[in-house]
């Protein structure tokens, strides 16, 4: 195939540049369209948009396919840890054992948060969202950390604001957490390993077991990057005003929060409620997301790009039976997630749609049975995703050819209107 595409406008025709990436994708290299032909392209909700190139995650929809810097998703959810993930996704290798330990050691001396943050924490409402509290804080850190705020970070400062976010957005949600359910903080012990640790920062449970600190470092994984989803695609453009880290991460927090990306996962929770409450079944609830005069939808399931399975939703089904049965959990949700699942797989909607269970339809129940309360489950999504949005802040600004985020519109209003004093207005 050629390297050159050929777009007819007309009776001109122009040649553009075809990028080839190193999967096989190929794009449609359209920076200079505008300028030699007076054209833009037009893709509401960037359905079929490269924003940017990227070495960090490669997915393929269509096959089911994810890998973060070449690694399977498999591979890394069974052999890795969420640290090593985290670096992974960072420094495109995996780390030695003993740069493996610097890197927990660095994250773990960031324990704690500065008095000004923990106070702001306190000043919330006792039934404010967590995300609420963690976006607002995660701004807030760059009021005390002002050589991080710099318009251009060095490669030590990077490294350095890294490990101090991985470290203090745990304590932020575990904090939220604590003030929400009236408790004192409790201060992260180096000693336990970071997901353990988290544990213990909301519960004050010391003995975590293995399987749950597991489980949970499992669902970290799966959450770690998913390339220019809604959040990170924010950070991205945030980041891209050279606004600092800490409001760019903020970015990235609020656009998790929105039920159609991150907050699917508390959505898809309450939703079980209701057809548990309600004693529903599951057609008579599934009618009601298929209706088009209905806003309700099948949460947890569909996805922008994956159009055969997500294959997080694989493990993380698999990881749920397996949870539960280890600690001897009996929830009656899952049941319902089970056969709302098989029902929705058969039936012709659905299928049709190429609509899946995602990400968000199961892992709300493992976080239930590992203590994690509703209103937390995107919190933990967020603390996965972070060394996704900062792995991606780090190689856009690093990358040769910066550029601030701006897309173009097509203006649809009026084109001349008169302005009438408004004692004449009708
Ligand atoms: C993820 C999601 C936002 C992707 O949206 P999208 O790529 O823009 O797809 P669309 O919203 O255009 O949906 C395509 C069609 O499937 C339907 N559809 C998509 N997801 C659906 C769901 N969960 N329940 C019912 N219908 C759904 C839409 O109504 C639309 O139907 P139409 O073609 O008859 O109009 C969407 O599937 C969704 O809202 N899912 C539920 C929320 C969720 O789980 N989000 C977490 C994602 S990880």
């Amino acid at each position: 195939m050629s390297d050159k595409a050929k777009l007819v406008l007309g009776d001109k025709t122009v040649e553009l540049p075809v990028f080839t990436g190193s999967e096989g994708e190929k794009a449609i290299d359209i920076t200079k369209l505008r300028a030699e032909t007076g054209f833009v392209t037009l893709d509401s909700g960037y359905m079929n948009t490269g924003a940017c190139t990227s070495a960090v995650t490669f997915l393929d929809g269509e096959l089911g396919i994810l890998k973060y810097r070449g690694h399977s998703i498999e591979e890394l959810a069974e052999k890795s840890s969420f640290l090593e993930t985290s670096y992974l996704v960072f420094y495109g290798k995996l780390p030695t054992a003993s740069e493996l330990k610097v890197f927990e050691e660095k994250i773990a001396s960031y324990n704690d948060v500065p008095e000004g943050i923990k106070t702001m924490i306190k000043a919330f409402p006792k039934d404010a969202h967590p995300m609420a509290v963690l976006s607002s804080n995660m701004v807030s850190l760059s009021a005390y950390y002002h050589d991080l705020c710099a318009q251009d970070l060095t490669p030590a400062q990077k490294d350095e604001v890294i490990v101090q976010l991985m470290g203090q957005l745990k304590v932020v949600a575990a904090y939220a957490y604590r003030h929400s359910q009236g408790l004192e903080f409790i201060k992260s012990d180096g000693s336990l390993d970071y997901c353990s640790d988290f544990i213990y920062m909301m519960t004050g449970n010391k003995n975590v077991s293995k399987e749950v600190a597991k489980a949970l470092d499992v669902l970290l994984i799966l959450h770690v990057d998913h390339e220019q989803n809604c959040s990170t695609s924010s950070v991205r453009m945030v980041g891209s005003s050279k606004a600092n880290i800490f409001a760019t991460i903020s970015a990235g927090v609020d656009a998790l929060w929105g039920p159609l990306h991150g907050g699917a996962n508390q959505a898809v929770l309450e939703m079980l409620e209701e057809i548990k409450n309600s004693g529903k079944d599951y057609k008579t609830f599934l009618a009601e997301v298929k209706d088009k005069n209905s806003s309700s939808r099948l949460m947890g399931f569909g996805h922008r790009v994956y159009k055969n399975f997500d294959p997080r939703a694989k493990i993380i089904k698999v990881a749920c039976d397996s949870v539960l049965k280890t600690l001897g959990v009996k929830d009656p949700l899952l049941d319902i997630a089970k056969g709302l699942e098989e029902v929705a797989l058969r039936d012709e909607y659905f299928v049709s749609r190429k609509l899946y269970p995602n990400v968000d339809f199961y892992s709300g129940i493992i976080y239930r049975a590992l203590g994690i309360p509703t209103n937390m489950f995107t919190v933990m999504f967020a603390m996965g995703r972070l060394p996704g949005w900062l792995a991606q802040w780090k190689e856009m600004v690093e990358q040769s050819g910066f550029k601030i985020c701006r897309p173009r519109q097509i203006f649809t209003g009026d084109t001349k209107n008169t302005y009438i004093e408004i004692k004449s207005r009708s």
